[in-house]
């Protein structure tokens, strides 16, 4: 087995107080809690108010981390965030949130790699540690995709939530951290999950506005199909990277998108439901943020405990996919 370069040293979360059940979407929608739960396994999700920006999100995940730690903002050399729905489109997120934290000392950069942009932001970091560039890197992983979401379109809406989550990586210690990753894109098939418009291309305008080609489009049954592939055949390599077996896996956390993505996920991966971490059922899917989230709750709850294996697997927009074995 590998030696771990660099750790995951504490975590942190924040989802916004606003709940939005299924039922919510049937009072505009022609929808149902019946359909949204047996397609997605979904019941709700958060919906983050105006004030609560990803800065905010960001800060409090971050902050949290930092406690847990013992860190302040001004030990940070590094601070990397993933997202696919900014605050704004310049300048990057990172640097929104260093100024409200005060990570005065910190680069600050974001990685944009949709779903997959949490495990891409870590590697990222990793490479950062290794290279000694930096001691301690802050990746947050944010979303607010309630605003990128067309609310007329359900075959969308019902499936995004915001949130954010984070870590701290630094340089391995007693054994722990990354013992492999798995990056991989295919961006011949961007078309399937994108935005058609806002940027250079199809700058904004009035057409933008009555087409809604601003909003996210998904061809959802084709990337149900690409996700299930792709997040399996992260796994494997993984796993083999790593060269471990599923069995020596104790917790799967994989992007909450779907819970039938998840289920033909852990069943190729061989790993039991009762070692998958799942709680698409009560915030959808938040993206870059979702196994950021994820990891921060299995924590907190016990679920993931100093000594265990944990295996992190996402897919989404890119197409992106990746994958990550750590050392917990
Ligand atoms: O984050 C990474 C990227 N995202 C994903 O991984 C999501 C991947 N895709 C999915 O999770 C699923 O494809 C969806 C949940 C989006 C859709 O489930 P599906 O089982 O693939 O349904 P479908 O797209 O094949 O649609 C089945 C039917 C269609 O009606 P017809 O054509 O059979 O009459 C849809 O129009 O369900 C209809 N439908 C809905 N009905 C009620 C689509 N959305 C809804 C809705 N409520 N919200």
């Amino acid at each position: 087995m590998k030696r771990p370069i660099a750790e995951l040293w504490g975590s942190g979360s924040y989802t916004p107080t606003r709940v939005m059940t299924n039922d919510e979407f049937s009072k505009f929608l022609e929808t149902s809690d019946q359909w949204i739960r047996e397609r997605t396994g979904i019941r709700e999700r958060r919906v983050a108010s105006p004030q609560e920006t990803n800065a905010c999100m960001g800060k409090a995940a971050a902050e949290q981390a930092l406690r847990e730690t013992g860190l302040t903002a001004l030990d940070l050399d590094a601070l990397v965030v993933a997202t696919c729905s900014p605050d704004r489109l310049l300048p990057a997120q990172a640097c929104d949130l260093q100024a409200i934290l005060g990570a005065k000392r910190a680069a600050a950069f974001d990685v944009q790699a949709a779903c997959t942009g949490f495990l891409y932001a870590l590697t990222v970091a990793e490479g950062l540690v290794a290279s000694e560039q930096a001691q301690h890197v802050l990746v947050v992983a944010s979303e607010k995709l309630t605003t990128i979401t067309d609310w007329q379109d359900r075959t969308t809406a019902v499936l995004f939530g915001d949130g954010a989550g984070a870590t701290i990586v630094r340089r391995s210690t007693n054994g722990r951290g990354i013992l492999s990753s798995c990056l991989k894109s295919d961006g011949t098939l961007a078309e399937l999950l994108y935005r058609p418009g806002g940027g250079a291309v199809h700058p904004p305008d009035e057409q933008l506005l009555k087409d809604r080609s601003y909003y996210i489009k998904m061809a959802g049954r084709e990337v149900f199909k690409a996700a299930v592939l792709s997040m399996a055949d992260a796994c494997d390599q993984a796993l083999q990277r790593a060269g471990l077996t599923a069995a020596e896996i104790d917790l799967l956390i994989p992007h909450q998108a779907n819970i039938r993505i998840i289920e033909a996920t852990a069943k190729h991966a061989r790993v039991p439901m009762d070692k998958v971490y799942v709680n698409v059922d009560r915030y959808g899917n938040t993206s870059a943020a979702s196994v950021a989230i994820a990891l921060d709750e299995a924590v907190r709850t016990g679920r993931l405990e100093p000594g265990m294996k944990v295996m992190f697997v996402a897919f989404g927009a890119g197409f992106t996919w990746a994958s990550m074995v750590v050392q917990w």
